[in-house]
């Protein structure tokens, strides 16, 4: 039986920290108290306007690569996950896999999952190691979110951040893997959106990010739950053997309310919301690579990664560092 294992992480973000003070600073309508208070978030990173998701996903692959001790020609597989891609076409993957310079033919494509998408890439990559099909993924999630954010919208523009997380799967003969879980329920895609389109040269719809922010709460936390169950029960493990949960970082609520239910102490859950913002199919491999990089995350350890986004879309991957 083939399996997939993550031998390296790497991430990336632009700038400098954009605190909360600077927003109110810059003539949002806000104040630390009320973003710290309702989401946790303290700063985030935010692109310029010529910085792509492309960019911050190689950097936040050179740095996988690095730690996996790779070339990116070695690389079979990649895919990237995100909400914000450089063009409509071709896939960020694609412009990514060239700017990496491999010319070994490997297969790009982008995975469109919004904040779930770093979670549905990996099961993706993983399925197709398992299936023996390809070898070595190069697994990333980018976003230049604040590209679709209205400023003059402060119920929403104090929330996001831009960034790239990247992990590389390999095949082994051991998991690596344990389970994954991904699902959708395209009945709430009102809820979270960016409803417009390019036609005709021009803009269709809202360019802009929509969300109702209630409803959004109550349903991230129910399918949270869930999905972990889901993932824990198929591979046999109790949460109690958690060493690590590393939740989408939307919202440090969210994530207090995901951990409580499943019983996970916070000390175990890995948090970079408020240093981050939420940086949508970044978040769960930028937190990733910042608790493997701090040392928190050893070999051995068994990690629960968990996504939730716009679509209305879930998933988990339950794997073993
Ligand atoms: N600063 C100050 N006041 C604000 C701001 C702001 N940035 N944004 C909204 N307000 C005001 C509103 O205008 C409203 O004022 P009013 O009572 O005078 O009308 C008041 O605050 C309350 O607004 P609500 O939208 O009801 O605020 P709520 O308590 O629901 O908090 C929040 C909003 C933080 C978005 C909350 O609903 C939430 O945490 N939702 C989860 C959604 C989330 O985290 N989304 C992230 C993206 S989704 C994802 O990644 C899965």
């Amino acid at each position: 039986m083939i399996f997939s294992r993550v031998v390296g992480t790497g991430s990336f973000l632009p700038g400098t920290p954009v605190t909360n003070e600077d927003l109110v600073a810059r003539g949002i309508d806000t104040s630390h108290k009320w973003i710290v208070e309702r989401t946790g978030i303290c700063a985030r990173y935010l692109a310029e306007p010529s910085q792509t998701s492309s960019e911050l996903a190689l950097a936040a692959s050179l740095a996988a690569l690095n730690a996996a001790g790779l070339q990116a020609n070695d690389i079979d597989l990649v895919i990237v996950a995100t909400s914000t891609p450089d063009f409509v076409f071709p896939s960020t993957a694609t412009l990514l896999q060239a700017k990496l310079g491999m010319d070994n033919g490997a297969a790009a494509f982008d995975v469109q999952a919004v904040c779930s998408g770093f979670v549905y890439a990996l099961a993706v990559a993983d399925k197709f190691i398992h299936s023996g099909s390809h070898r070595r993924a190069l697994v990333v999630g980018a976003e230049v979110f604040s590209r679709i954010l209205d400023w003059k919208d402060r119920s929403t523009c104090v929330l996001f951040g831009d960034g790239a997380g990247a992990v590389i799967l390999e095949a082994c003969g051991t998991p690596g893997i344990l389970a994954t879980a991904l699902h959708a329920d395209g009945r709430y895609n009102e809820i979270l959106s960016v409803p417009g389109n390019v036609c005709g040269g021009a803009v269709i719809g809202s360019p802009f990010v929509q969300m109702e922010g209630q409803a959004v709460f109550k349903f991230a936390v129910k399918v949270l739950d869930d999905v972990a169950q889901e993932v824990l029960l198929a591979a046999g493990i109790d949460a109690a053997a958690l060493d690590w949960l590393i939740p989408h970082q939307a919202n440090m609520r969210i994530i207090q309310a995901t951990a409580r239910r499943l019983g996970v102490p916070m000390a175990n859950v890995v948090t970079t919301v408020a240093e981050h913002g939420n940086t949508s199919a970044a978040s769960v491999p930028l937190a990733l690579d910042a608790a493997v990089r701090d040392g928190r995350i050893r070999p051995g350890q068994t990690l629960l990664l968990e996504g939730v986004g716009g679509g209305f879309t879930w998933g988990a991957a339950l794997l073993r560092f």
